[in-house]
């Protein structure tokens, strides 16, 4: 079933509105487009929570910190539709910039503290391209739930604390990451890869991995275990790689056997920047 293109507001709300009446539960997916099984995946998380989903595909320039990666950002849209028909998504809602942005639109929402670590504190200004944007997302949708990717952690963990801070009444879904069969996470930026850049961009997953079953031994042989890899591989030109709690928050110093924790990387490989992250368990619990 191919689902309807939705441009207006005024559209997307009458269909929207009788769905509330008839108390089905709605859950959005929300995404820029070039569509890839990870993007799907969220959608049959959000299919299996929610009696109506929306995907919605919107290019957001104000996350973009370079205006040539907003130029060149893949956009297409009908081969998108078609990924997604056999899901059975109840309408598509991909609105021109000034329906989201109207002439005037002075708001910024930033999430402090969160925003400037990790990939923020290499990506100026695009964590409050995010946290503006979701919300003007939910505001039209005006859904139950909303699923977002694992891949994008550190986005998760944003939008997480910014839905709790300001009330939004949106349950916000993680969904794993897929990966392709040699690990490598799946990423609508993969496709700039190169033969040999594919192949050198799978250091990342096996860093991630090391760390994860050294992980027993404690933070410190983790990332020890994870850096031998990254020492092994060519061509991965690191941006960081952090053991934090889930929340993102630094890890104790001492963690008690059994602490949940987070690891995160970002490198480039050629001129693509890449991230993976994973969870792991700190020391064994007997
Ligand atoms: O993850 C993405 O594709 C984007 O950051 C999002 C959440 C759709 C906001 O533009």
């Amino acid at each position: 079933m191919t689902a309807p293109i939705i441009r207006s507001l005024a559209e997307l709300r009458a269909m929207t509105r009788g769905w509330q009446m008839a108390g089905e539960k709605i859950g959005v997916v929300p995404t820029m487009g070039a569509l890839h099984d990870g993007h799907l995946s969220l959608v049959a998380a959000a299919k299996q929570r929610a009696d109506r989903v929306i995907v919605t595909i919107f290019v957001n320039p104000k996350q973009f910190n370079n205006p040539d990666d907003l130029k060149n950002y893949p956009r297409t849209e009908e081969e998108d539709a078609r990924k997604l028909e056999r899901f059975g998504v109840d309408a598509i809602w991909a609105p021109e910039g000034d329906i989201m942005y109207p002439p005037g639109f002075s708001t910024n929402v930033s999430v402090a503290g969160l925003t400037d670590v990790l990939c923020g504190a290499y990506r100026p200004g695009h964590f409050d391209g995010v946290t503006t944007v979701v919300p003007r997302l939910f505001q039209a949708v005006k859904p139950h739930l909303a699923v977002f990717g694992e891949k994008d952690y550190q986005q998760l963990v944003l939008i997480r604390r910014m839905v709790e801070d300001l009330c939004m009444g949106v349950a916000v879904v993680g969904a794993e990451t897929v990966r392709e069969p040699d690990g490598l996470a799946l990423s609508s930026r993969n496709v700039h890869l190169d033969e040999d850049q594919r192949r050198q961009a799978t250091a990342l997953s096996r860093t991630l991995y090391a760390a994860v079953e050294n992980a027993v031994y404690g933070a410190g042989p983790a990332l020890d275990a994870a850096r031998a890899v990254l020492r092994e591989s060519d061509g991965v030109d690191l941006d960081y790689l952090e053991i934090t709690t889930p929340d993102l928050d630094p890890l104790p110093e001492d963690p008690a056997p059994g602490t949940e924790a987070r690891i995160l990387i970002a490198a480039r490989v050629g001129t693509t920047r890449l991230i993976d992250n994973l969870p792991l368990t700190i020391g064994r619990i007997d």
